[in-house]
């Protein structure tokens, strides 16, 4: 571990030094993480890769995280020097369009975590003949909750807090559902991560639309690499009969359309 920083109430910033010859991982991939030689919590934690960068003789790895229970209070306590153990990097990454010239992203909370990375990978690309223009919509309780945002250098973002303390006063689907008319389906990837209740609420603006979406989800996870089945989550086949898939192997990421069962109330 090079910092654990903390940047804002219960978040942290996790920076880790790897050997040169681990894997690059792609955008929207995770790490199982566990503190090595304890045993408690036994149990390894995903994160997703928040930003990845090549050194002269070694790799790092940002993991930003919340601190939420058990497994992230014990992170939030390391600090330089303390050894990790690292599995990864794991599931289906996002597919970057190679036709799309505008990329969404909306993120809610922590969420963000994986859209930076991927911002950060759409950064200066060209797609469509154009180059790519990238418009984030980061959501948080409030101002001082809202962690993450460094990456997003040079990309229109539009900030929404819960509380109106900073940017738009209202969830960020909100203000997405205020803009949408001015993006064009054909052109246009959306992207998000973010708490159940801002996935379905999103999926319900995007539901009379020919829009594309890809979600990253969150569920609790055991092994990590599909053996135990602990992640399931129900999806919908081409003929909307439902069957499960393991959110570390077929997932973390999904097509919007694909996940059944979600929250539809507002956020
Ligand atoms: C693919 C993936 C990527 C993730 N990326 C990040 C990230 O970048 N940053 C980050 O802060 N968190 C991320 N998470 C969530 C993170 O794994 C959990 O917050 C963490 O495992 C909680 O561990 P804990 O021991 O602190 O909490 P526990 O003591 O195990 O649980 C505390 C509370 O958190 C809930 N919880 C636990 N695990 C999850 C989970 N996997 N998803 C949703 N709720 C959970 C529990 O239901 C409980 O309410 C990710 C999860 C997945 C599946
Ligand atoms: S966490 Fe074990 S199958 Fe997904």
């Amino acid at each position: 571990m090079i910092r654990n920083l903390q940047v804002a109430p219960d978040h942290y910033l996790l920076e880790l030094r790897l050997p040169a010859e681990f894997p690059c991982p792609e955008p929207g991939q995770f790490m199982m993480v566990r503190l090595r030689g304890r045993d408690e919590p036994f149990l390894s934690r995903p994160f997703s890769v928040h930003n990845f960068r090549m050194h002269r003789g070694s790799v790092s790895l940002e993991i930003l995280y919340r601190v939420v229970g058990k497994g992230t209070l014990l992170f939030s306590r390391q600090s330089k020097g303390t050894i990790l153990g690292i599995l990864g990097p794991l599931g289906r990454p996002f597919r970057i369009s190679s036709i799309c010239p505008t990329v969404v992203l909306l993120s809610g909370g922590i969420g963000v975590a994986p859209l930076a990375y991927l911002a950060h990978r759409c950064r200066g690309r060209n797609a469509g003949g154009k180059r790519t223009s990238i418009i984030v919509y980061a959501g948080a309780r409030n101002a001082q909750s809202i962690v993450g945002i460094k990456h997003f250098e040079a990309v229109d973002l539009r900030i929404c807090t819960d509380d109106g303390s900073r940017g738009f006063h209202g969830p960020v689907t909100a203000l997405f559902e205020r803009d949408l008319c001015s993006y064009d389906p054909e052109k246009t990837m959306i992207y998000a991560c973010g708490p159940p209740a801002m996935i379905g609420s999103l999926a319900r603006i995007l539901e009379a639309t020919s829009f594309s979406c890809q979600v990253s989800m969150e569920e609790r996870m055991a092994c990590g690499v599909g053996a135990c089945l602990g992640c399931v989550t129900a999806v919908k086949d081409n003929g909307g009969r439902i069957r499960y898939e393991r959110v570390c192997r077929e997932g973390p990421v999904f097509d919007i359309r694909d996940l059944a069962g979600l929250k539809t109330d507002p956020c």
